[in-house]
């Protein structure tokens, strides 16, 4: 399709920015993948910006039996590894502010180190606050850590005096259907009152999912037309290239609808179809959220192949590379029936979108990644060039582009230079690299520096959690009971017969994903 490349300068901008308050940081899980990956990465980022207090300081838990000395040279190895090609001067600093603890994290001593430790590292850093405790571990251990910290005094009600609230940050998934959600959610509830807590979801931390809210409420022009009355249908997919990778024994028991569907899709799904928040308030935003997930219609299951497509990838070449199935990856049951493919049709019963269908679809080793949503706006009522055999003119689509490459592109119909009647479907892009230049933060920069300063919007709420949760659960009882497998697509596909029926049943379809 041609593009025309519209003139975007960020004039006018307006950009608001807070420093971390001082804080002490525990991290659980701190020899593991995701401390690794993630977390001290981000943090460095974080650090290097200037937006870290000087009062930092993180005390690193875990299994592992490491010293100090040790931590610190595995770190600096995994942020020059994220960052290899930045300059590093800051990395000295950052890294003297990290130490490390093991032990086991069943044992009441541990927790007494740590108390003592942390009471050393708040005096020398002279941090006055309560410190952020972040569970980077498999989700089996919440439980157990969290009852630690509150037995061993460490949680909120021990420190009366502190001048910041004692916060735990949870990584997902926040249980395993609604009944463990529940139970995990009483559980921190009996130590930790719900402002404390930070459910982290990544995918609200990018860059792309946060201007949702501001391109439909920071603009007058799509509010309007953001309805039933002139919106045909929404896609959004989340497709993925890379396969279980090393994390076989997690995923083969969450698979696509627990790992993605529960919490990036429908968090993404919201924040699309929720109605204009009072404010930029954290729970405003949360309200709104909730309000649209409890208007999901609940999914139908009868016939089923209508409403939810279940898939697993085979064998297959992705990237000009050939790559196992499923079933042969490691840490996978070579007779798992888990999904790696979902796709959904969803309806919302309200004024605002009923009758308006929501195609949401999610895979790994799926040809290329690619995160978006697209609005297809209606087509026009009449074509006054049907004389000059026009008939039926492509719709107006609007494409949020989440990820990889980062925009926005609007598509419409114009004429061509040429003969009286000629037309074709033109495209307004904007690319967020081309304009801004940079890189864009990582998701985890940002929501790691919300939840020092305290800011609660980019977290899922507990009623958030068992709305999702209330929603999907009959779902994954009707497939326990349900002897059919998933079907299979073949790695590096763009999808497969019958999760294209999904959509062409209704005379429409799966957009192409976009190839790098
Ligand atoms: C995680 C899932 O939450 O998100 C992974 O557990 C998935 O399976 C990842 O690969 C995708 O995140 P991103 O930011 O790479 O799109």
């Amino acid at each position: 399709m041609p593009q025309i490349r519209p003139s975007v300068t960020p004039q006018d901008t307006i950009c608001a920015e807070v420093q971390a308050p001082p804080n002490a940081m525990v991290v659980f899980g701190a020899s593991g993948d995701l401390t690794h990956r993630k977390l001290l990465p981000s943090l460095f980022q974080v650090f290097k910006r200037g937006l870290l207090s000087e009062k930092f300081c993180l005390l690193g838990c875990g299994r592992k039996d490491l010293s100090t000395e040790q931590f610190r040279q595995i770190a600096r190895q995994a942020i020059q590894q994220d960052a290899a090609a930045e300059s590093t001067k800051e990395l000295d600093p950052f890294i003297s502010r990290l130490y490390y603890l093991s032990g086991d994290y069943s044992e009441p001593s541990f927790y007494k180190n740590i108390k003592d430790k942390l009471a050393e590292l708040n005096k020398k850093y002279k941090v006055d606050g309560g410190p952020l405790f972040y569970l980077a571990v498999p989700p089996s251990l919440y439980g157990t850590i969290v009852e630690h910290l509150g037995l061993s005094a460490l949680s909120p009600t021990d420190r009366p005096d502190a001048k910041q609230k004692v916060k735990l940050v949870v990584e997902k998934p926040f249980g395993r259907d609604l009944k463990t959600a529940i139970e995990l959610d009483n559980k921190i509830h009996q130590y930790f009152d719900e402002s404390q807590i930070y459910r982290i979801d990544h995918y609200l931390g990018k860059e792309t999912v946060q201007n949702i809210l501001m391109f439909r409420f920071a603009n007058a022009i799509f509010e309007p037309i953001w309805n039933r009355n002139y919106i045909d249908h929404v896609q959004i997919t989340i497709a993925e290239s890379i396969g279980v990778e090393h994390r076989g024994s997690y995923y083969d028991r969450a698979g696509a609808l627990r790992d993605i569907f529960q919490n990036h899709m429908l968090g993404m799904l919201s924040l699309v179809a929720m109605e204009p928040p009072v404010s930029f308030e954290p729970n405003s935003i949360r309200d709104e959220k909730v309000k649209l997930l409890r208007s999901i219609r609940p999914l139908k299951f009868e016939p089923w192949a209508q409403y939810v497509v279940r898939g697993q990838y085979g064998p297959g070449i992705v990237n000009e590379k050939k790559v196992l199935g499923y079933r042969s990856e490691p840490g996978i049951n070579p007779n798992s029936k888990t999904e790696t493919f979902l796709a959904a049709k969803v309806f919302m019963d309200n004024w605002r979108w009923k009758g308006v269908p929501f195609y949401l679809r999610t895979g790994k080793r799926l040809a290329h990644k690619d995160t978006e949503i697209a609005i297809t706006f209606k087509k026009v009522p009449h074509s006054m060039f049907i004389s000059a055999g026009l008939e039926d003119m492509a719709p107006n689509v609007l494409v949020l582009q989440i990820q990889p490459q980062e925009g926005i592109s609007l598509s419409f119909q114009a004429k061509r230079p040429g003969s009286k009647v000629c037309m074709s479907t033109l495209g307004m892009s904007f690319s967020y690299s081309e304009v801004f230049g940079a890189e864009a933060p990582k998701a985890y920069q940002r929501l790691l520096l919300d939840c020092m300063v305290g800011d609660q919007t980019l977290f899922t709420r507990q009623d958030d959690v068992e709305v999702s949760w209330g929603l999907l659960t009959p779902l994954l009882r009707a497939w326990e009971t349900d002897d059919s497998a998933p079907y299979e697509y073949p790695a590096g596909a763009e999808s497969f017969p019958q999760a294209d029926a999904l959509i062409e049943s209704d005379g429409r379809k799966w957009r192409k994903l976009s190839s790098p």
